[in-house]
């Protein structure tokens, strides 16, 4: 089976066995003794060439909403789109999601990362999460607290990893609604209705960000790399414009994609795949490129940020060779 039309990233790839789940109950048929990759959408996901295993394609549906005296919790499957459900909460005045509007992927996807933007991450919003306990092929279900979430993380990245399935979802959307516009575009809006502040963040991430049914990417490739306040205050004397945001009391938050900007990186090429234009977080591929191209994109951002900075880029895709997950990092060869 072939996986290009599969991530968003779009390079040629196949894999061995290839699972489509449309009911859960499918899931205690399937074959986890070898490697086996859960996929949603694939819009986090690079295959860097074939793969020598099976990859479980969750496209569970439904959505149930529970009508609370302060709120609605909404269960959701992990197989919906997650923009599509966005939307369906604006239209239906249960707002609280749209700053998270356009963010490509499944709901199911979404709590592995703590999907993020615009000043807001899903955990604010989370109830619990449910999943497939691969093991025991029993269904078990998380608080969020046990989740442990944090930026682009949660324990699905951890102790459960290659363990779970996430099959459901369950959010929480407070009926008492207090807009978030922190973040530049958002700060223009005066008094904004949920669905004004929907359409803005729409309009802010299709100014910026390719939309990969035109241009294959995969969203921001790296993470905004955690730096101390010292490292931050040598950094500041000589870039005085460096974007950072407070993490806590002794760290800071920095703009990758300033780093790799200001590194001269934008357009940058290597074959088809290039450091987007108009955001140089976001890597394109115009086609015609390889696994071997990106790995080689990808070392050579990290050492330019590396040699500008000492700032260790670390990325954020999660990157799938011939047999598992594997992560390119500094000094790394
Ligand atoms: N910037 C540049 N040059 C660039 C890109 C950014 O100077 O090429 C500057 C911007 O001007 C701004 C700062 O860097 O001052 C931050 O840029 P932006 O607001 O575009 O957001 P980001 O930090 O690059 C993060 C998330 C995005 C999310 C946006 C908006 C990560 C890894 N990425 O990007 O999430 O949409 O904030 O909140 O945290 C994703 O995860 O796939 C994703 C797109």
């Amino acid at each position: 089976q072939s996986l290009q039309s599969f991530h968003t990233f779009s390079l040629p790839s196949q894999c061995q066995h290839f699972y489509q789940i449309d009911e859960v109950n499918q899931l205690l048929s399937t074959d986890f003794s070898g490697p086996f990759c859960i996929l949603g959408e694939g819009s986090n996901t690079v295959f860097l060439s074939d793969y020598q295993g099976s990859v479980i394609h969750m496209n569970t549906k439904g959505i149930d909403i529970e009508q609370q005296s302060d709120g609605f919790l909404l269960h959701i499957a992990a197989g919906e789109n997650w923009h599509q459900l966005v939307a369906m909460t604006i239209a239906n005045d249960m707002p609280g999601l749209e700053n998270l509007a356009l963010i490509p992927g499944t709901v199911g996807a979404a709590p592995v990362q703590n999907i993020g933007a615009y000043g807001v991450e899903l955990e604010k919003f989370m109830s619990y999460v449910e999943y497939f306990d691969i093991a025991t092929k029993t269904i078990k279900r998380l608080t969020k607290g046990e989740c442990q979430f944090g930026y682009r993380d949660s324990i699905f990245k951890h102790a459960l990893k290659n363990k779970a399935v996430i099959t459901q979802v369950g959010l929480l959307l407070p009926k008492k609604w207090q807009p978030l516009l922190s973040y530049g575009p958002l700060q223009q809006l005066s008094e904004p209705s949920p669905q004004q502040v929907f359409e803005q963040i729409i309009t802010t991430r299709n100014s910026k960000l390719p939309n990969p049914s035109e241009l294959a990417n995969a969203g921001s490739f790296f993470k905004n790399p955690v730096i101390s306040n010292e490292q931050l205050a040598l950094l500041l004397k000589q870039y005085p414009e460096l974007p950072h945001y407070f993490v806590d009391a002794e760290h800071h938050k920095v703009a990758a994609g300033w780093l790799i900007e200001q590194a001269g990186l934008k357009g940058f090429k290597v074959a088809g795949i290039e450091v987007h234009q108009q955001q140089a977080l976001v890597l394109v591929n115009h086609g015609n490129s390889t696994g071997d191209d990106l790995i080689a994109m990808v070392k050579h951002v990290q050492q330019q940020v590396w040699h500008k900075y000492q700032i260790a880029l670390q990325h954020e895709v999660r990157l799938i060779n011939a047999e598992h997950e594997c992560h390119i990092e500094l000094g790394a060869s």
